[in-house]
């Protein structure tokens, strides 16, 4: 053994993090915090979008430094610097973005992660050695296939893949579930369960899905506001326990009913091409038609087209042949078309798609035109007090947790990016609608106002075209649904004449 270099710890560490304080200039992210994780189990962490999850992990990982605060792997404390500190003690980190590189097959992110890869690569050998590791593994990744032309659900199954290969037996996952449907969650979730309860790894999983907490964790601890506001074993819990513990004494958006008229058509598609960014068609001969006063949800396993149906409707991608029509006119997605016909979009991703991480909130939800030149022309300099106030006015509203409206968005938590995104996009008249999971990595508060808002907008007349891999979200709001599969639309039915089973049938394309 070379000296110096700290030994792996033998068999899979728990972890102790003791009076953990983090503060961003005034603000105290974390006040006090203390997270307890045993050896072999699987632990599961609980809050509010903002809450300081992701926080509280990436102090113990030595992205960030903690105020104050001390941390114990297999009992022993440890100063973790950075994340090299991290791995060299076993530790490993999923994150809620993806890290592998698009351009490059799974192998090679696999073997390229390591510490020791060689200056030359023996691909023929390392390839070996993967299918070997890969066959002792509980799930599959095709190792030759290029990371972009990969599904959602596979990206995030290599993820997790790449840090069981990297030997890492503490994992911390952040929202691992949020790109995956049901079922594959629970064969993610289910296949490391067993790994821990075989004592091969220790899991602390930042979720906001009781269901997940109820089937996979064996303890929890909940945050709230920076603060540790509860902590058990989940045998002894009820989600509605969770729940309150997580928000309080803050209450609930309550779901406005479903009223108004249906009008005329206001959204209308006609065999409508695209392709995707290897050429491949991706949206085939899709016609549909959205009227005014109504929700019209499209379900799909991820990777079938929706996000290339999404981009050609948002002008970030063009159509191949076919015709969209808002309102009657023909629609090219230009920003024109789009302020004349009072079109508003949320788009998934919202930090990469609909914002500019490095300027205000107060900024962000002010113009919605982040991306073109008005900052530029020097019109806006007019009213630049009153969009100012129009600004903060929405952070009340829409209970944006953002230390100041100066704060640049990129510090945001990811929840609250989203509720930013929606306030602009939600907060003036809206005739079209178009979200595209809106609700991704939000909380189930955030969840219940972002339902309330989009029902509020197809009650007062707009016509809302919903994109999501959220089934329960879908049967909630949708008037009508439909399934995408390969590009295709495969199944239609009006909300109250379907189910869940019916609906996943068509999905998995049966
Ligand atoms: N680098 C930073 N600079 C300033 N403030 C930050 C920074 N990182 C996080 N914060 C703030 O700390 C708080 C906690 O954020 P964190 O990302 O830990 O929340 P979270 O519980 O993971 O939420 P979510 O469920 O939305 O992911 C937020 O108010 C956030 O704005
Ligand atoms: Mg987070």
């Amino acid at each position: 053994m070379i000296i110096g270099e700290p030994p792996l710890p033998e068999g899979t560490p728990g972890i102790d993090a003791i009076a953990m304080t983090m503060r961003f200039g005034e603000f105290v992210a974390l006040d006090n915090v203390e997270l307890k994780v045993r050896p072999g189990s699987f632990h599961a962490l609980l809050g509010e979008n903002g809450a300081g999850k992701s926080t509280l992990v990436k102090c113990i990982m030595g992205y960030y430094h903690p105020t104050a605060g001390s941390i114990l792997v297999g009992g022993r404390e440890q100063a973790i610097a950075n994340p090299k500190d991290a791995h060299a003690l076993g530790l490993g980190m999923v994150y809620q973005h993806f890290t592998l590189v698009p351009a490059m097959t799974v192998a090679e992110n696999l073997v390229l992660a390591r510490d020791d890869v060689p200056a030359i690569v023996n691909w023929p050998r390392e390839k070996k050695e993967l299918e070997a590791f890969l066959a002792r593994m509980p799930f599959k990744v095709p190792l030759n296939a290029r990371v972009s032309d990969i599904s959602a659900g596979e990206r995030q199954k290599c993820e997790i893949l790449k840090q069981l290969y990297l030997k890492r037996r503490f994992l911390i996952l952040d929202e691992p579930t949020s790109v995956l449907t049901p079922a594959e969650a629970d064969e993610v979730l289910g296949m490391l369960r067993n790994m821990v309860v075989a004592g091969e790894l220790t899991i602390l999983m930042i979720t906001h899905k009781f269901r997940e907490v109820m089937a996979f964790a064996d303890d929890v601890t909940i945050l709230r506001r920076g603060k540790l506001a509860g902590h058990g074993r989940v045998a002894d819990l009820t989600p509605d326990d969770m729940a309150r513990t997580m928000i309080g004494a803050e209450e609930l958006t309550v779901q406005p009913a479903r009223i108004g008229e249906v009008t005329a058509t206001r959204l209308e598609l006609s065999k409508l091409n695209a392709l995707d960014d290897a050429g491949a068609v991706a949206v085939h001969d899709i016609s549909l038609t959205v009227r005014g006063g109504e929700i019209v949800g499209i379900a799909g396993v991820s990777g079938n087209g929706q996000r290339q149906l999404v981009e050609v409707l948002s002008g970030q991608r063009e159509a191949e042949s076919g015709e969209i029509r808002v309102a009657g006119d023909l629609y090219h997605a230009s920003r024109e078309e789009m302020r004349q016909h009072k079109m508003s979009l949320l788009p998934e991703e919202p930090l990469k798609n609909a914002c500019v991480g490095g300027m205000s909130v107060a900024d962000n939800i002010a113009f919605r035109e982040f991306d073109r030149a008005p900052f530029a022309s020097g019109g806006w300099w007019l009213n630049r007090a009153a969009f100012r106030t129009e600004a903060e006015r929405k952070i009340g509203l829409y209970k944006i947790k953002t230390r100041t409206p100066d704060t640049p968005i990129a510090a945001l938590s990811g929840g609250n990016v989203q509720r930013a995104v929606l306030a602009r996009e939600l907060g003036g008249d809206v005739e079209v609608l178009i979200a595209a999971n809106p609700c991704f990595g939000l909380d189930f508060a955030a969840v219940a106002q972002i339902h309330a808002e989009i029902m509020a907008a197809r009650n007062r007349g707009a016509a809302v075209l919903l994109v999501s891999e959220d089934l329960d979200e879908l049967l909630e709001l949708s008037d009508r649904l439909m399934v995408i599969f390969h590009g295709e639309l495969v199944y239609e039915a009006r909300a109250g004449e379907t189910n869940l089973t019916e609906i996943g049938r068509h999905m998995a394309g049966h």
